[in-house]
């Protein structure tokens, strides 16, 4: 859809769903697309009634809420990811399918069941859910898990493995809950706490099978320079991983500190047995000098038979082969 100045946008008859993530918010259409959007934005479409408003007025609305010139191109990139993720449709009074008769109430039964997001205005239809989790640096960038979240609903098989599981995983969980997709995740995490803290997290929804495997970090001898010396999750602990896998996010071990820099190192060749055909492997962080080094090797080793391209901090490997 290209935008015009005088359309008029609403929020897609379904509703949307809006996750708050960092400063910034993950809003997710009833079919799975998905968008990061920033606060001025957010808060535009809260206050987006049932009759809508022009891009102009959406415009106006964002640079009232922001000071900066930058900021004001950040909402408006934000409301493009929205209309381009589906979350906000254009329409003249003639095409509006007339309203939808008893999905507020609908909705307002859904958002009643324990566990469920909360709408905030029926007319506008924006249903807000929390992550659950505490926010910090160690969350993966908005745009990769809005990402994440679009390429796993839209996968075949709907199966993702997270090496470091967190908001990224929560927010896949409610995504498919929202969308109504079946999705079925599985984290490897090295620390107990944080993997109680994640199952608590986790939407209690019949769409959603997650499992964890909980795996301390043990050293791992690597036979590539300059990768020799890692630490990896100890492999007794991950028997139980099977595949096949349409979407890795190799996100773990945690590996901020120089030493751990090729910690990660080692989840290719786990992987490689247990994806789907057409599989996409994403490693997070490949902005770090470790990482990055990983990554290019993964490239190398891959073959031609994959894409290679970045979300923010990200490298997306997507497997092309016979597509
Ligand atoms: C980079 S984080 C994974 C984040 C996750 N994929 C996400 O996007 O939210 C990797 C590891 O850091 C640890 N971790 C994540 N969040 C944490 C927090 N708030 N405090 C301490 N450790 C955390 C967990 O052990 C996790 O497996």
């Amino acid at each position: 859809m290209s935008p015009t100045p005088d359309a008029t946008y609403r929020i897609t008859p379904g509703g949307v769903l809006l996750m708050p993530y960092g400063s910034d918010s993950l809003v997710v259409t009833r079919d799975g697309q998905c968008a990061a959007v920033d606060a001025a934005a957010r808060e535009v479409m809260m206050t987006l009634g049932a009759e809508g408003a022009t891009l102009p007025e959406l415009a106006a609305s964002i640079a009232a809420r922001v000071p900066r010139r930058d900021g004001f191109l950040a909402g408006m990139e934000s409301v493009r990811g929205l209309i381009e993720c589906g979350a906000m449709v254009s329409w003249s009074p003639s095409g509006l399918p007339g309203g939808q008769p008893g999905l507020g109430a609908e909705l307002a039964d859904r958002a009643s069941e324990p566990g469920r997001a909360s709408a905030t205005a029926e007319a506008g239809m924006v249903w807000v859910a929390e992550l659950g989790l505490p926010w910090s640096a160690f969350a993966a960038a908005p745009a990769t898990v809005a990402e994440l979240v679009g390429e796993v609903l839209a996968s075949p098989g709907r199966r993702l493995l997270e090496f470091g599981p967190g908001l990224s995983t929560v927010a896949v969980g409610l995504a498919a809950d929202f969308a109504g997709v079946e999705v079925e995740v599985v984290g490897i995490e090295q620390d107990p706490a944080w993997a109680s803290a994640l199952v608590e997290a986790l939407p209690d929804s019949p769409h959603v099978s997650a499992s964890l495997a909980l795996a301390p970090l043990v050293p791992a001898l690597a036979d590539r320079a300059p990768f020799h010396m890692n630490r990896w999750y100890d492999r007794d602990a991950l028997g139980e991983v099977q595949g096949p896998f349409s979407v890795v996010l190799v996100d773990g071990p945690t590996a901020f500190r120089f030493e751990w820099r090729y910690d990660r190192w080692p989840a290719l060749d786990f992987v490689l047995p247990l994806l789907a055909e057409g599989a996409t492997i994403v490693l997070d962080d490949a902005n770090r000098e470790g990482e990055g080094a990983i990554g290019r090797d993964w490239v190398e080793r891959l073959g031609p038979g994959w894409h290679a391209s970045m979300v923010d901090r990200s490298l997306w490997l997507r497997h092309t082969a016979g597509k």
